[in-house]
């Protein structure tokens, strides 16, 4: 990268696997520093001086949440629109001039969108202005999700941190895989570790796409597809949940005239699961994943979602260039 360019996280295509275990590593020194006043006023201090735009365009809880939350934890403050008709985009001027826009005010812009490819373009244009500034892809449209898949390596590795890590694990994809950025993002990061094997469980309608198995092929990751579900759940170290995203149907009721209720998650499968199995969901859920099994000690989707306020704020130490300082305080 062109080291007067600022560091844009737009695609889990872009990390390797050092780049993720140090953000693990920072991640784990922010939720230390967060237990104590006096670490919280540290980290509150680290990047007082900076603002950022939270741009979101596409429905959001956790992940906006998250963001903000992680921002305030370093101190920045934020701006944010999470409707464009509320914005100069109702009076005709285009995302990218309002994208430029932010640039003038804030110092980055964290961004989700429906459109695939989106944050990359604009990532692409502000670093050719005279005021770059750094673009989070917080979700763009089915395409990535690069974040997220980041929190998700986080809650693997701590998960299996007593039992030799993600290397030579099994996991299981279930769910709309077509159109989910998440299991996208996902699969890429994981095609980093060692000997690690991927089983996609989905409706014929919802497999993987050729993009995906292209990449994946060209890895050295192994993976199979199925339409198989409970006869592979025993088999898995972990397993990932995901809803259908029926706001990417072409055609009216295009999603509800497949049936997906085979590859749901009961409490009744629990038996049938490896017993230090990681059950996760990047919510929100419906039917795919049974409520019941929240208390199993298995189901780590709460703590999934908590973690992604740490790892956020651990990559956005990165992207500003704090992240030496976080290392720092002897803990
Ligand atoms: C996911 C997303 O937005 O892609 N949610 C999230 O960010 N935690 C998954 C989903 O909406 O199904």
């Amino acid at each position: 990268m062109n080291s007067d360019k600022p560091l844009h996280i737009l695609k889990a295509d872009h990390f390797d696997r050092p780049f993720l275990e140090y953000i693990c590593k920072l991640t784990d020194h922010i939720r230390r520093l967060d237990k104590t006043k006096d670490g919280l006023m540290y980290l509150r201090g680290l990047l007082a001086h900076r603002r950022a735009m939270l741009y979101f365009t596409q429905p959001s809880t956790r992940t906006f949440l998250s963001f903000q939350s992680a921002c305030q934890i370093l101190g920045i403050a934020t701006s944010e629109i999470r409707d464009s008709s509320t914005s100069s985009e109702r009076k005709g001027e285009s995302a990218e001039d309002s994208l430029r826009t932010f640039s003038s005010y804030v110092d980055l812009i964290i961004m989700r969108t429906p459109i695939p490819g989106f944050c990359d373009k604009i990532a692409a244009s502000l670093d050719e202005t005279p005021r770059p500034v750094p673009i989070i892809n917080a979700g763009s449209g089915p395409d990535q999700h690069p974040t997220q898949a980041v929190l998700d390596i986080y809650t693997l590795m701590r998960s299996f941190r007593t039992s030799g890590g993600i290397d030579g694990k099994t996991f299981m994809m279930v769910g709309d895989l077509k159109r989910g950025r998440t299991i996208r993002s996902l699969s890429l990061l994981l095609s980093y570790f060692d000997d690690v094997k991927i089983i996609f469980s989905s409706p014929p309608l919802y497999r993987i796409d050729a993009a995906l198995k292209d990449k994946l092929h060209r890895g050295k990751l192994k993976f199979v597809e199925t339409a198989d579900f409970e006869e592979v759940l025993p088999t898995a170290d972990a397993i990932y949940m995901t809803r259908v995203q029926d706001e990417y149907d072409t055609v009216k009721g295009e999603s509800a005239a497949i049936d997906s209720s085979k590859y749901h998650l009961n409490y009744e499968h629990l038996s049938l699961l490896k017993k230090d199995c990681v059950i996760m969901h990047p919510l929100p859920r419906r039917g795919e994943l049974d409520q019941k099994i929240d208390s199993d000690p298995r189901a780590k989707y709460w703590r999934q979602e908590r973690n992604g306020m740490w790892t956020r704020a651990a990559l956005i130490t990165k992207v500003l260039g704090v992240d030496e300082h976080i290392l720092l305080p002897e803990l």
